[in-house]
């Protein structure tokens, strides 16, 4: 019988972990190689990722990958399996972020942000599943959502509806995977201590009263919690979901945000 007490093991499994160069991605990356698994860190910007990898005194493989060109999903997908034989974890994480309120959008911004933060996610999962699939060994899948798919914000429309749309891949991609023990769950992080959440701020610096609340106060005002989500928040959440602490969870989205919402 499995020690239930046991730490989240993941030794002799293949994690391939997208956009690795970023604050979350990279954080995740390094949680699930201490955690034994051998990880393939891939993003469009290998040359941040190498010296990430560097920084982070990890032994990641390394790919560069452009998530949104399905070209580039199939063939580095098929390079993984190649050399390691399988994959056992598959972590969504590249993703953009865009400030626009309704009268700004535009069609070509609305289209970058869905090619990368859904079609992205979508056809990594086809890809990676059926190798899952055709191995019959089962896997993971864990996506990275947000809060603001949970609900949408003034100035982020399009990319809240981007990342509620990655809630349900992750519900549809977890009742089709099941019968081949593939398990699909997200994390939806509040905001993240990262660039991206930097950028968010410098956004909306320009939009805000003076005299009022910065973007963070109205954050911070809003987690019972009284903190920013860091990255290590999510790379546990993620280890959780990847590891068989979470044998039996399957189509989930994990708020990883200090209580911001309780659904
Ligand atoms: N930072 C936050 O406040 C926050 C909050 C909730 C959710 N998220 C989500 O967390 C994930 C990681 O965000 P982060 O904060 O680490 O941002 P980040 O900007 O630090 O990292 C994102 C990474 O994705 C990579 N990327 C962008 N386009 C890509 C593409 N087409 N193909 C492959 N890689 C690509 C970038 O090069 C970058 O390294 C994103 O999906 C984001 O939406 C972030």
């Amino acid at each position: 019988m499995a020690d239930l007490s046991a730490p989240c093991d993941l030794s002799g499994q293949t994690a391939l972990v997208t956009g690795a160069a970023g604050g979350v991605g990279a954080e995740i990356a390094v949680c699930l190689e201490r955690a034994g698994a051998r990880v393939f860190a891939t993003d469009l910007d290998s040359a941040r990722l190498a010296d990430v990898r560097t920084d982070r005194g990890a032994a990641w493989d390394i790919r560069a990958l452009d998530v949104s060109n399905i070209e580039d999903v199939g063939s580095v997908v098929g390079s993984v399996c190649e050399e390691a034989g399988k994959i056992d974890i598959l972590v969504n994480c590249a993703g953009i972020y865009r400030m626009q309120f309704l009268p700004e959008i535009t069609e070509p911004e609305w289209d970058r942000l869905f090619a990368v933060n859904v079609k992205g996610a979508a056809f990594m999962t086809q890809a990676v599943a059926q190798s899952m699939t055709a191995a019959g060994r089962g896997g993971v899948i864990v996506n990275v959502a947000s809060a603001a798919g949970r609900r949408a914000t003034a100035g982020s429309i399009a990319y809240s509806a981007s990342k509620a749309a990655v809630i349900s891949l992750t519900q549809g991609c977890a009742s089709e995977l099941a019968a081949s023990r593939i398990r699909v769950n997200a994390i939806a992080p509040g905001a993240v201590e990262t660039e991206m959440w930097d950028q968010v701020q410098r956004d909306y610096a320009g939009r805000l009263p003076v005299d009022g609340p910065t973007v963070k106060e109205m954050q911070l005002s809003m987690t019972p919690m009284g903190r920013i989500c860091t990255a290590e928040d999510c790379a546990r959440a993620v280890l959780f979901l990847a590891s068989d602490q979470s044998a039996f969870v399957t189509g989930q989205t994990l708020n990883v945000d200090g209580g911001l919402w309780m659904n």
